[in-house]
């Protein structure tokens, strides 16, 4: 198993706070934003990973991470993406590192509470196919929604206006090595950007998606409100705030 840390766009979302730097290397508490997402690999026991920026200051993540020895890494991959082209776009990237392996991916803007261990062991003996994690929130429109039908889901709606689940698709992913033909078959969306929704999609329709509901707290970090929200539940690991 191999991991990979998606940390390109813009982040438009927290402009001016990305004016000058990268939306990953924005502080959540008393670490860099992308230092979550590497923990959430290595806690997991992976530790071949790639780490994949791009937009401003991308040369900084090799001046902050080297070679991964605050992780407990002896060695860590680089690559850059080149414009806005979607989480799927910049998972495309991956294809030479993952040599068909399976990966976890992991957004490097979520950050999680509970370690993703035994999720992780259950998809290497799953050996193909995908698994998603999924979070019941109270702003389910902002995110992935996942239709459910009894263990199945059957479905996963990018930011639906009227969401018909709960459940929020988080962002880490498990995938096989079919994922790279997946993404080559994929069209821009609606925003301009190849989806990681229609990746999992792929893998409903061919009836080798699995889910499971996750453990602990879970934030995405990318908008004002939830980069404020993953500073208060950091710190409250620190029992501050
Ligand atoms: C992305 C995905 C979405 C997922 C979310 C998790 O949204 O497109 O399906 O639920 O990450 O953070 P974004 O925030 O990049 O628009």
């Amino acid at each position: 198993m191999k991991g990979v840390v998606l940390a390109g766009g813009l982040g438009t979302r927290l402009y001016p706070l990305t004016k000058v730097t990268n939306k990953h290397l924005l502080p959540v508490y008393n670490k860099p934003m992308i230092y979550y997402p590497i923990e959430t690999l290595v806690g997991a026991g992976i530790t071949d990973i790639l780490l994949v920026t791009g937009g401003n200051s991308a040369g900084d993540f090799l001046r902050l991470i080297g070679n991964g020895k605050e992780f407990g890494l002896k060695h860590i991959n680089y690559t850059y993406q080149e414009g806005e082209g979607g989480i799927a776009e910049a998972l495309g990237l991956a294809e030479h590192f993952a040599d068909r392996d399976l990966i976890t991916v992991v957004l490097g803007d979520n950050i999680i509470e509970s370690s993703i261990r035994k999720a992780v062991d259950d998809f290497k003996r799953q050996k193909e196919g995908a698994k998603i994690f999924l979070k019941a929130v109270d702003d389910p429109e902002r995110f992935g929604v996942a239709v459910l039908n009894g263990d199945k889901v059957t479905r996963i709606d990018e930011k639906p206006k009227k969401p018909e689940s709960s459940y929020a698709v988080i962002g880490i992913y498990m995938y096989d090595g079919t994922v790279f033909d997946i993404i080559k078959t994929l069209k821009p969306s609606g925003r301009g950007e190849l989806e990681i929704t229609d990746v999992n999609n792929a893998y409903i329709e061919r009836g080798s998606m699995t889910y499971e509901i996750l453990d602990g707290w879970w934030t995405d970090a990318g908008t004002f409100p939830s980069l404020a929200r993953a500073n208060q539940l950091v710190a409250s690991r620190y029992g501050v705030l």
